[in-house]
C-alpha cells in the first residue's frame, strides 16, 4: 500500500526503512481523532482527583514537615484535607466506574463482542507483540537496531493503563477500609486496619512517584513530545504524528478505508490554549509533589 512513509515490516518488527518526519510547525487543517469527548473528560477528572489525593494524602503522610503544615493550612487544616481526600476519592471511583461503562458501550456498538474488544488487533491487553516491541525498543535505546513500528497502543501505554487498575484495587480498597474501619472490622481482624494504613500509604507513594516521573516522561518529556503532548486533552493528533508514532495503526486505517472518517478540524485556538494552561498547572503540581516528597525523605526527620 502506498504511504509517504516507508513502513513495511511484518508483525510490527523494526524496519530499517522507517522515516521519522520532523515535528509539524504550522496548524494542520485536519487532525486524526484519537480520543472521544468522554475519554478526554475522564482523563481530566482523573488528573484533578489524583492530584488532589496526592496533595492531601502526602500532607498527612509527611505531616511532620514544615511544607506539609503550610500545605494543610492552605487547604484549611489537616481535618479539611481529610475531607478533600475523601471527596477526591469519590471522584476517582466515579471516573473508574464510568470508564468500565464506556468499555461496555464500546463493546456493544463498535466491537460487537468482548472477544473482539479484548483480543482484537487494538487490544489494551498485553500481547506477545508487546514483548517483542519492548525488546526491540531496548535494542533501539542501545543503538543496536531501528525504532520499532508501534500500533494503536504501545507497551508502555498499556502498562500505564493497567497501573491504574492495580492502583484502584489496592489503594481504593485499603482507602475504603481506613474510611469505614467499623464496617471492615465486622468481618476482618482489627489489626487489618494497621496493615491497610501501611499498604495504602506505601502504594500511594509508589503511584505518586510513578505517575509524576515515569508517566510524565513517557508522555511529555521524551524528545518527540517535549515539552508536552496534548493529544489526551484535545483528543486530536496531527496526521504526521500518527504516521511517525503509530505507523501500524496508520497503515491499518488506510487499508480499511477508515482514516478519512476519523479526521476532524483542529480544536479552536482558545480551547487549545486553555487546555495547555490546565496541563501546565497539572505538570507543575506533579513535579512539585515529587520534589517535596524527596525533600521530606532525605532531609526531614520525625
Ligand atoms: C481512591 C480511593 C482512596 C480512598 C477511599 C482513600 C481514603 C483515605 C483515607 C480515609 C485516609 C485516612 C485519612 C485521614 O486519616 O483523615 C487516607 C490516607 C492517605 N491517603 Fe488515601 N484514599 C484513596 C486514594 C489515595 C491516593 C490515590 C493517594 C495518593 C496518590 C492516597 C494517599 C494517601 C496518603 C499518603 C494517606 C496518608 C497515609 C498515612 O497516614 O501514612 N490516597 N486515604
Amino acid at each position: 500500500m502506498p504511504t509517504d512513509l516507508e513502513l513495511r515490516a511484518p508483525d510490527g518488527q523494526p524496519s530499517s526503512r522507517t522515516v521519522v518526519p520532523d515535528r509539524e510547525t504550522k496548524r494542520p487543517e485536519r487532525e486524526f481523532v484519537r480520543f472521544t469527548r468522554l475519554q478526554r473528560a475522564l482523563h481530566a477528572c482523573m488528573i484533578i482527583s489524583f492530584i488532589s489525593l496526592a496533595l492531601t494524602g502526602m500532607s498527612l503522610k509527611f505531616s511532620y514537615t514544615a511544607w506539609a503544615v503550610m500545605l494543610s493550612r492552605l487547604l484549611g487544616g489537616f481535618q479539611t484535607a481529610g475531607y478533600i481526600h475523601r471527596t477526591a476519592a469519590l471522584l476517582m471511583f466515579g471516573v473508574f466506574a464510568t470508564h468500565l461503562y464506556d468499555l461496555y458501550r464500546l463493546k456493544k456498538h463498535e466491537y460487537k463482542s468482548w472477544r473482539a474488544l479484548l483480543f482484537g488487533p487494538n487490544t489494551m491487553l498485553p500481547t506477545r507483540q508487546d514483548l517483542k516491541q519492548f525488546l526491540a525498543t531496548m535494542k533501539w535505546f542501545l543503538g543496536m537496531g531501528p525504532r520499532p513500528l508501534y500500533g494503536r497502543w504501545t507497551y508502555w501505554e498499556k502498562f500505564d493503563y493497567f497501573a491504574v487498575f492495580w492502583g484502584i484495587a489496592i489503594i481504593g480498597s485499603t482507602g475504603l477500609a481506613l474510611w469505614f474501619p467499623i464496617l471492615f472490622t465486622r468481618f476482618l481482624p482489627g489489626s487489618f486496619i494497621n496493615v491497610a494504613t501501611i499498604i495504602h500509604s506505601d502504594e500511594a507513594l509508589l503511584a505518586t512517584g510513578f505517575i509524576f516521573t515515569v508517566h510524565f516522561f513517557n508522555t511529555h518529556l521524551r524528545p518527540e513530545k517535549f515539552p508536552m503532548d496534548t493529544t489526551v486533552f484535545t483528543g486530536h493528533m496531527p496526521l504526521a504524528e500518527l504516521k511517525r508514532d503509530k505507523p501500524l495503526e496508520y497503515e491499518a486505517l488506510v487499508a480499511s478505508g477508515q482514516l478519512e472518517a476519523n479526521m476532524e478540524e483542529p480544536q479552536p485556538e482558545i480551547v487549545v490554549r486553555t487546555i495547555r494552561a490546565f496541563a501546565w498547572i497539572a505538570l507543575s503540581l506533579g513535579f512539585s509533589i515529587v520534589v517535596l516528597i524527596i525533600y521530606a525523605m532525605l532531609f526531614a526527620y520525625r
